[in-house]
């Protein structure tokens, strides 16, 4: 009995003194605060990130990376609107902030990880990045 007390007390005082494997990447501060903004006008009710939202609008995890968008392309549908997705008035700096949160999200991940395209009924599969 005290071996395996010393065994569990051993173990766990392994597991709880280790360092993560990984270092926690924190968003910068103008980011957390686009993921704010984000969250206040429920940008998520109609936009996914990898793939996990509401379904009116597009998934937007890779909007700043994606070929002929960015930072502007954003903007632009931030200041505008079209369809179904609302006109937001922000500042300059809401905006920044904004596209600093999606800059961040981006840095995490690709969106789908492939692309599928299938000719005469099969399916070929090239993966990105
Ligand atoms: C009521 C639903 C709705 C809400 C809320 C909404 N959007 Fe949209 N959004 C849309 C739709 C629909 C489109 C696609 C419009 C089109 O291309 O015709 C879109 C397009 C976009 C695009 C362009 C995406 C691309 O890949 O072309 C961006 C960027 C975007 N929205 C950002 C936002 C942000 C940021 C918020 C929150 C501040 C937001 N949207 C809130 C519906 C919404």
């Amino acid at each position: 009995m005290a071996i395996i007390v010393i065994v569990f007390l051993g173990y766990n005082f392994f597991i709880y003194t280790q360092k993560p494997p990984i270092e926690v990447q924190k968003m910068s501060e103008i980011a957390i605060r686009g993921e704010k903004i984000y969250q206040d006008n429920n940008c998520t009710a109609c936009h996914q990130f990898y793939g996990l939202g509401g379904y009116l609008g597009p998934d937007l995890t890779n909007v700043i990376s994606e070929e002929g968008k960015g930072a502007m392309y954003v903007k632009a549908f931030l200041n505008s609107g079209i369809k179904s997705m609302p006109q937001f008035n922000f500042s300059e700096e809401e905006k920044e902030a904004l596209v600093a949160f999606l800059e961040a999200v981006d840095e995490t991940g690709h969106y789908p990880i492939y692309e599928a395209t299938h000719n005469y009924g099969w399916v070929s599969i090239k993966y990105k990045k």
